[in-house]
């Protein structure tokens, strides 16, 4: 297994900014789960973080515009990038340490999120299992705090770690300072284009319970497991996987970055008014007593499932997923987003906001 690095010095130490394996004009059609063809004016692979203190010591490299990339898996691109894409392919899963009820799990930026899932799986560890086969790496999994099955990556943080090019320096952020709300964190607002995610520390519980809550997902493990007493961290991940492999399309083989809009959260008042209009309107109430509505549902009702506008497309069986049918442009993407967002607007009075970074 590779090691991770263990003390910020580490980070911090020089490289010669000439040793920087930048490459230009390159293809980023590989790097972005919608397979949007577009190249990066300069692009570095990034598998040392000293590398990031390189970038920010040499004037003209730190004056570029910065493109942080994970997986690629949500993120559209409408162009070329005229800047810099920093790739982060940090390597490195251990387990860094453990008390009564916890186990920490420490994985670098770069690897693969399932890949992590997989691992603390075969770990005998439990509680990343709702997360399982999400798409991206497990730098990018705080910045949009990814959920599924009603679990949210931040419910499994104790610390994230990043280069704050700002400062220059490594800070580490507790789970309660990342600010993790739906689909949203610190690193999407004040910490955005300056925080570079080295690290992410898991608190997986020794004493693991399954996370029912989704009828759906709980209605599958349930059938394959009548005696509630055999239920397991693995067997839940793979009634998520199957769930996920039925409802939503595979990147490799049809490009797309998951659910493309984020599901509304409107006010009771404004959610009991749609009901009167719309009584099949799917939503669920939150805490605070607000509704958060299906977007699927607002768009599926709009007529768009499964409907193209050039090369993009809505997904047959998931309309809240725009896919690319084969050579789609960022713009013809983005075309079909803005002709849905009207299409819901005018028809339910709600912009639905999308969940991808676009450039
Ligand atoms: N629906 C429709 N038509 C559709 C799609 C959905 O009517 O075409 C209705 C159905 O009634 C369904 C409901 O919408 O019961 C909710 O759909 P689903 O269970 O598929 O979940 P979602 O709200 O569309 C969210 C996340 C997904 C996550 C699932 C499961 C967001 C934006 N999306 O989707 O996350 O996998 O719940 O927890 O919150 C992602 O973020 O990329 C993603 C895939």
């Amino acid at each position: 297994m590779p090691v991770m690095p263990s003390a910020a010095a580490d980070y911090n130490r020089p490289a010669m900014t000439t040793d920087l394996p930048i490459q230009t004009q390159h293809a980023l059609q590989g790097l972005n789960t919608f397979g949007i063809d577009v190249r990066a004016a300069a692009y570095l692979a990034i598998d040392d973080p000293a590398m990031l203190a390189s970038v920010r010591a040499d004037p003209l490299l730190a004056a570029l515009p910065r493109l942080i990339l994970g997986g690629g898996s949500n993120l559209l691109l409408t162009g070329d990038f005229s800047g810099l894409v920093l790739h982060m392919v940090t390597r490195g899963i251990a387990v860094v340490g453990r008390d009564a009820n916890t186990v920490l799990v420490r994985a670098a930026a770069g690897e693969g999120w399932h890949a992590l899932v997989c691992w603390t799986l075969a770990q005998g560890l439990g509680g990343l299992e709702n997360l399982a086969l999400i798409p991206g790496s497990v730098g990018a999994a705080p910045i949009q705090n990814i959920g599924a099955y009603g679990v949210e990556v931040g419910d499994c943080i104790r610390c994230v770690r990043y280069f704050d090019f700002d400062s220059g320096s490594i800070e580490t952020l507790d789970a309660s300072a990342c600010g993790f709300g739906y689909r949203d964190s610190v690193f999407k607002h004040h910490l955005r284009q300056r925080a570079v995610i080295l690290d992410v520390t898991f608190a997986l519980p020794l004493h693991w319970h399954a996370n029912l809550q989704y009828a759906e997902l709980a209605n599958a493990v349930r059938s394959a497991h009548p005696d509630a007493t055999s239920i397991t961290p693995d067997s839940v991940s793979a009634a998520v996987i199957a769930v996920r492999r039925r409802k939503l399309p595979d990147p490799a083989v049809i490009g797309n970055a998951g659910s493309f809009f984020k599901n509304p959260v409107v006010p009771a008042t404004v959610q009991a008014a749609l009901l009167q209009r719309f009584p099949g309107l799917v939503g669920h109430v939150q805490g605070d007593g607000s509704f958060k509505l299906a977007a699927g549902w607002l768009i599926d009702q709009c007529g768009w499932k499964g409907r193209s506008l050039g090369a993009a497309g809505v997904h047959e069986s998931q309309a809240l997923v725009l896919v690319n049918r084969g050579n789609a442009s960022g713009t013809e993407i983005l075309a079909l987003a803005h002709a849905i967002q009207a299409d819901v607007q005018q028809r339910f009075g709600i912009l639905l906001e999308p969940e991808p970074v676009i450039l």
